[in-house]
C-alpha cells in the first residue's frame, strides 16, 4: 500500500491536495485521475500532512499522518483577535510555584502539545529529560552556582551582573536559579538537525502558552543553560543526550502569582523595505 489512501467515492479531483503538497510530489494519475504520490517520490514525502489537512471531502488518507488521529477543525473552538492577543500577552514568567508536585499526566499532556510546534523539514526530533526530584533538581541548581563562582574566581569582569546576586542568594538559602521549581525540562535536537535550537525553542514556547491552562508556569532557565554551555558537570547532570548539541531548559510547577495587568514592551524596530 501507498502513503496516500483515496476513498475514490469521495475525491472530486480538484487538486487541493496537489497543489497543497510543499514536495510537489502529489499528482493527479494520467492528468485526470485520482491523487497519487508520483511514483518514486514516496521518500521525499515529510509527512506535513497538509495533504490530510486540507481535502474538505474526507477523501484522503495518509498511511503515517492517518486521518483518524487528525481531528476535524472545531470552528466553535475558534478565538477571536482580541483572545489571540490576551492568550499570548497574559504569558508570564513564573518564578514562585506552589509547594505541589506535578502529575506526570500532566508533564506527558504538555510535552504531547509541545509537539505540534513546527520543525525544520518536519523532522520533529525534539527530546524531553524530565526531572521532578526536587533534591536532583536543588543539586543541579547547586552545580550551577558553584560554576559560577568558578566563573566569578577566575573573570569577575567577564560576568553579567546579576552572577554575585545569585550566588550571595544561594549563600542566603535562596534558590534564584532554579527558583525551587518541582519540575525542571530539559528539551533537546541532535546534532544532524541543523534547525535543532529553533525546533527545541519554538516547542518549549508551545508548552509554555499551553501550561497556564493547566494552572502550571514556566521559566526559561537561562542561568542554567548557561552554566550547561559552561561546565561538564552541569550537562551530566541534566542528563543531556549524548550527540545533542541544541538544548535548552525549562522551570514549572503550579502558579503561585496570579496577574492583573499585560505589561508594556519596547515599540518594535522595523526596517521596512
Ligand atoms: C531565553 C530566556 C532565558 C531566561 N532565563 C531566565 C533565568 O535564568 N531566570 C529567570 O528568572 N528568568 C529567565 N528568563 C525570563 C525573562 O527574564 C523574562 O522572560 C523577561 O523578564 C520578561 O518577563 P515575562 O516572561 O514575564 O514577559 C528567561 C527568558 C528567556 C526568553
Amino acid at each position: 500500500m501507498g502513503l496516500l489512501i483515496i476513498d475514490e467515492s469521495r475525491c472530486k479531483k480538484d487538486s487541493l491536495c496537489v497543489r497543497e503538497c510543499p514536495m510537489a510530489i502529489i499528482k493527479l494519475k494520467d492528468g485526470d485521475g485520482f491523487p497519487e504520490i508520483a511514483p518514486g517520490s514516496e521518500a521525499v514525502c515529510n509527512d506535513c500532512g497538509h495533504c490530510v489537512a486540507i481535502c474538505p471531502h474526507d477523501a484522503l488518507d495518509h498511511a503515517r499522518v492517518p486521518k483518524e488521529r487528525s481531528p476535524l477543525i472545531d470552528k466553535d473552538l475558534e478565538i477571536t483577535g482580541d483572545q489571540a492577543v490576551q492568550f499570548l500577552r497574559s504569558r508570564r514568567s513564573v518564578r514562585f510555584f506552589k509547594d505541589q508536585a506535578v502529575e506526570r499526566e500532566k508533564l506527558q499532556r504538555l510535552i504531547e502539545i509541545a509537539r505540534y510546534a513546527p520543525t525544520g523539514g518536519n523532522r520533529q526530533l525534539v527530546e524531553w529529560v524530565v526531572f521532578t526530584d526536587r533534591d536532583q533538581i536543588k543539586g543541579i541548581a547547586e552545580h550551577t552556582v558553584t560554576w559560577m563562582r568558578k566563573v566569578l574566581e577566575k573573570a569577575p569582569q567577564s560576568v553579567p551582573p546579576y552572577f554575585p546576586l545569585i550566588v550571595g542568594a544561594w549563600d542566603m538559602g535562596y534558590d534564584s536559579v532554579t527558583w525551587s521549581a518541582p519540575v525542571l525540562l530539559l528539551a533537546s535536537a541532535p546534532r544532524e538537525v541543523n534547525t535543532g535550537l529553533v525546533d527545541l525553542t519554538l516547542a518549549l514556547s508551545y508548552l509554555e502558552l499551553a501550561a497556564p491552562k493547566f494552572g502550571l508556569g514556566t521559566c526559561w532557565a537561562g542561568v542554567v543553560c548557561g552554566a550547561m554551555q559552561g561546565s561538564a558537570s552541569v550537562r551530566e547532570a541534566m542528563g543531556l543526550p549524548e550527540g545533542h548539541p541544541h538544548y535548552y531548559p525549562m522551570m514549572l510547577g503550579y502558579s503561585k502569582p496570579k496577574y492583573v495587568r499585560l505589561p508594556e514592551r519596547k515599540a518594535p524596530k522595523i526596517t521596512w523595505r
